[in-house]
């Protein structure tokens, strides 16, 4: 939202900044930070509208909050490892490295042919990426919020997500979030204590109650961590393209992706190398579709607190482009492709 008077001096205000005694914050005032993210996407294909979609909206906040006088650090990128991508990279005969510089490269040419202004564009398989996410397991094992134990559940490939038997649809195989079928995993894994964050989680919702928006989606969050929360699996051993356990303290397992994936936004300013950046956490806004909330508003903020680190001031998970009845998707084929629309 936006206030102005004309007699020689503006005042801006924007919804939720506010100075240290709760009154608007006038640009001289303080230097005010602003870090904007989209999700990292995954490079399992290439890029169609809706990631476009998200990155536009961003780029449009992100140059609003330049030119209001905000020192902003706009942020976006690639997922690279994980199941998902090194079964594509097979399926084409390609090195999943091979494969995941192939599509990164298409985002990145999408974002500069759309003129997107993002200060950074992080790749997951960035070392200095790769040292930061070890550092943050390090802190939450020290911590004691890591064990190991075995996983026995259902995995659906296409979200990266894992569910109980409860969790899946009607016909007890389909992935609740995308309905594809599920596979079963039984291995050795080390385990967050997501169950210890319950309490602090709904008081971080209670107290910000704009922490997550919309608000109807903020409902559904409280819903579900109301609601218990289980353990999460954070390590792999059935495959190796994803990141080692921080000083070889088991070779065998590799980082979940979506650990590996949500430490982006703090790696991208440095954490676990020279922190160069880390005046600008926590995030103003992590801007993301409402498929993955639930890993930004939940499991986010919980490594977080288990890391000793502040969680961001606000997540907004927007809603679909859609491909007839369905969401448009890399994984579904079902797209429109940006580079055509721009032509
Ligand atoms: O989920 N309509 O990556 P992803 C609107 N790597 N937005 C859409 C959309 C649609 N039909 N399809 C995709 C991942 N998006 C993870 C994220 S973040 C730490 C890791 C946009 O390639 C929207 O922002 O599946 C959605 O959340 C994101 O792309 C998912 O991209
Ligand atoms: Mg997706």
């Amino acid at each position: 939202t936006e206030r102005g008077t004309l007699k020689g001096e503006v005042t801006i205000v924007i919804e939720g900044m506010q100075n240290s005694k709760g009154g608007d914050v006038h640009m001289a005032e303080e230097k005010r930070y602003f870090y904007i993210t989209t999700p990292i996407y995954y490079v399992n294909d290439s890029p169609h509208i809706g990631h476009a979609y998200t990155t536009i909206i961003a780029d449009m906040l992100a140059r609003y909050s330049r030119l209001v006088g905000y020192d902003t650090f706009f942020l976006t990128g690639t997922d690279e490892h994980g199941q998902k991508i090194a079964d594509s990279a097979k399926a084409r005969g390609k090195s999943p490295k091979e494969y995941a510089d192939e599509i990164s490269g298409k985002f990145k040419t999408l974002w500069d042919d759309f003129d997107i202004s993002y200060d950074k564009f992080i790749r997951t398989t960035d070392e200095n990426h790769k040292k930061g996410v070890q550092k943050a397991f390090k802190k939450m094992f020290d911590k004691g919020d890591i064990y190991k134990g075995n996983y026995e559940g259902n995995y659906c490939v296409g979200c990266e997500t894992f569910f109980t038997d409860a969790q899946l649809n009607e016909d007890g195989v389909g992935c609740p979030d995308c309905g594809r079928a599920t596979t079963v995993v039984k291995e050795e894994s080390y385990f967050f204590k997501l169950s210890n964050y319950e309490d602090k989680l709904l008081e971080l919702y209670k107290n910000n109650p704009d922490f997550i928006l919309p608000r109807a989606k903020a409902k559904e969050i409280v819903n579900f961590v109301s609601g218990g929360l289980n353990d999460l699996s954070i390590s792999r051993t059935s495959f190796d393209w994803g990141i080692k356990l921080p000083d070889n303290m088991d070779d065998k397992h590799i980082m979940y992706v979506w650990l590996d994936a949500l430490m982006n936004y703090l790696t991208a300013l440095g954490y676990g190398e020279d922190d160069k950046n880390m005046d600008f956490w926590p995030a103003r806004v992590h801007l993301i579709g409402k498929d993955i909330l639930r890993f930004h508003a939940v499991y986010w903020p919980a490594f977080l607190l288990a890391a000793k680190i502040k969680p961001p001031s606000r997540v907004f998970g927007h809603g679909w482009i859609l491909s007839g009845e369905e969401k448009m998707s890399k994984s579904k084929g079902n797209i429109l492709d940006p580079l055509e629309i721009i032509k």
